[in-house]
């Protein structure tokens, strides 16, 4: 009995109504059907889990990159009911494999850790950076 039993590994991106939903019960920050639109369109590359017996996507990922050397895995979640039982890691596994896979040799593979997920991340291999640290600009209403 594996996890692909009773779902199916996906390459691309979920339906634009399915990655809302997924974002927001995850809890990750609600998105406009334009900002998922540019995410579902932009990716360099998407994956997705569907329950076999419903068709829901269930969990997801996705890589922004330049197909070069610079690749940032985003949007890793997992509906709360179906957390804990290997579907990050397999979706994480998945994104990571098709980096090296498909990028030129020594990519530059990077994530933002929200604290859910530091320590799938950190049995995968992930370090923090230092002595950099990541950024944002907040942003402000014109
Ligand atoms: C982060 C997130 C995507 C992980 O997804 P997930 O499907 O729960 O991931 P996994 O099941 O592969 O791993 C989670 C835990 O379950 C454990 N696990 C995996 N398979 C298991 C199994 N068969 N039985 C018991 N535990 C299992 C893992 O070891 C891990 O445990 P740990 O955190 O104590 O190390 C999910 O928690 C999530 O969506 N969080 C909210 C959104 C968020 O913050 N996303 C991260 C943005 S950076």
């Amino acid at each position: 009995m594996t996890l692909l039993d009773d779902f199916e590994l996906i390459a691309g991106p979920p339906p634009l109504e399915e990655y809302l939903q997924l974002r927001k019960d995850a809890g990750l920050s609600q998105k406009t059907r334009q900002q998922g639109a540019g995410a579902l369109a932009g990716s360099w590359f998407f994956c997705h889990l569907r329950e076999t017996a419903s068709g829901r996507t269930v969990a997801m990922g996705r890589v922004i990159g330049d197909g070069g050397w610079c690749f940032h895995i985003a949007d890793m979640a997992t509906l709360p009911e179906f957390q804990g039982r290997g579907l990050g890691r397999l979706v994480l596994d998945t994104v990571v494999a098709h980096i090296r896979e498909t990028a030129p040799e020594n990519p530059y593979i990077t994530l933002i850790a929200d604290p859910p997920g530091r320590r799938l991340y950190e049995q995968a291999g992930f370090t923090e950076i230092n002595p950099s640290r990541g950024m944002e600009l907040p942003w402000v209403r014109p």
